[in-house]
């Protein structure tokens, strides 16, 4: 079992990003440089035991150079929760956690996610199904907000007697979206409160770290076990680095690299299981930062195929 007190004093993890940290940006930044865990992107536990099973299946692939590496589900059954849970042990997942804080409308009206914050009674009965799915295979954690529409650290005391290995504390409330920037203060009584309630469990703080500087900081002052960055990724592939390089990464460089994660997107998605607009964003990441970039990201977002987009940026070498 992958041991949280073996990583690194704070350890650095990539923020599960749906849509984006799938298993082949996760290859790409790995390449680039590795946190010091991953997380899958979210998965519905009561669509994977549906017939709709088979697509979803699909967001739980994952490489060995993307180790260690959690898998994050979200539903509403604790059945499904069980179910899944012993099948993310026969994967070979390193832990499985818990999304408690997304607070897309669909989903919080469904009463999954963000919604549990206010329902603790289907919490514990998630919990306790997971625990019992895993068994003493795999670490549980949790990564949620600091409350539904208000702060409510009892939400977070809650959580915390539960006894979690890892809870990591996004500091905002669901309400609150992504529109005010994180409470880092009511991370560190989170932290506070994990030292009265669960020593044992590791706390990390996430909310607009946009370096790994910025991140040490942080968890110094507020005496954190880790640090999630989920967007600060978007600005720089090297983020986790002790030393980033991507300031001295060329036009050509980049280039190569939006055509390495389309060639490992090609190859991991087959015709219609992702759409091809999902690649704009890595455009973004990757054809930035030099003279024509803005051009040349207009004239590849328009690219309506894999095949298509390698040969522009082919083409685009060679100019
Ligand atoms: C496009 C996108 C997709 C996200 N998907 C998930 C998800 O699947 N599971 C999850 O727990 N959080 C998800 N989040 C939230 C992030 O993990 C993170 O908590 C949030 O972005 C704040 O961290 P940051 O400021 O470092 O980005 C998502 C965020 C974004 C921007």
């Amino acid at each position: 079992m992958m041991k949280l007190a073996n990583l690194p004093k704070p350890f650095f993890v990539l923020a599960p990003m749906d849509d984006v940290t799938d298993t082949v940006f996760r290859q790409i930044i790995a390449d680039c440089a590795a946190p010091d865990l991953f997380f899958t992107e979210f998965v519905n536990v009561d669509g994977l035991q549906s017939p709709g099973r088979e697509k979803l299946l699909k967001k739980l692939q994952f490489n060995d150079i993307e180790r260690p590496i959690i898998a994050q589900l979200w539903g509403k059954q604790p059945e499904n929760f069980y179910k899944t849970a012993k099948e993310i042990v026969a994967m070979g997942f390193d832990g499985v956690d818990l999304n408690m804080g997304c607070p897309v409308k669909a989903v919080v009206k469904n009463g999954a996610c963000a919604a549990l914050i206010n329902n603790r009674e289907l919490t514990g009965e998630i919990i306790a199904a997971v625990r019992e799915g895993v068994g003493e295979h795999l670490h549980v954690s949790v990564k949620t907000r600091v409350g539904l529409k208000v702060v409510d650290m009892s939400w977070i005391e809650y959580l915390l007697k539960q006894k979690l290995n890892m809870l990591t504390v996004h500091g905002r409330t669901a309400a609150q979206m992504s529109k005010v920037p994180a409470n880092w203060d009511l991370i560190g009584q989170a932290r506070q409160l994990r030292d009265e309630l669960s020593p044992t469990t590791a706390i990390v703080g996430n909310g607009d770290v946009m370096s790994r500087t910025q991140g040490l900081e942080l968890a110094k002052k507020h005496k954190l076990d880790g640090i999630m960055i989920g967007r600060g990724i978007f600005n720089d592939p090297f983020v986790f680095a002790e030393q980033s390089s991507w300031d001295n990464y060329t036009r050509q460089h980049r280039i190569d690299l939006f055509a390495k994660h389309v060639k490992l997107f090609a190859k991991t998605w087959q015709p219609g299981e992702r759409a091809i607009h999902t690649l704009n964003k890595f455009c973004k990441i990757y054809i930035n930062g030099f003279d024509g970039a803005k051009e040349l990201r207009e004239k590849l977002m328009q690219a309506s195929s894999s095949d298509e987009l390698l040969v522009l940026l082919n083409q685009t070498s060679k100019e």
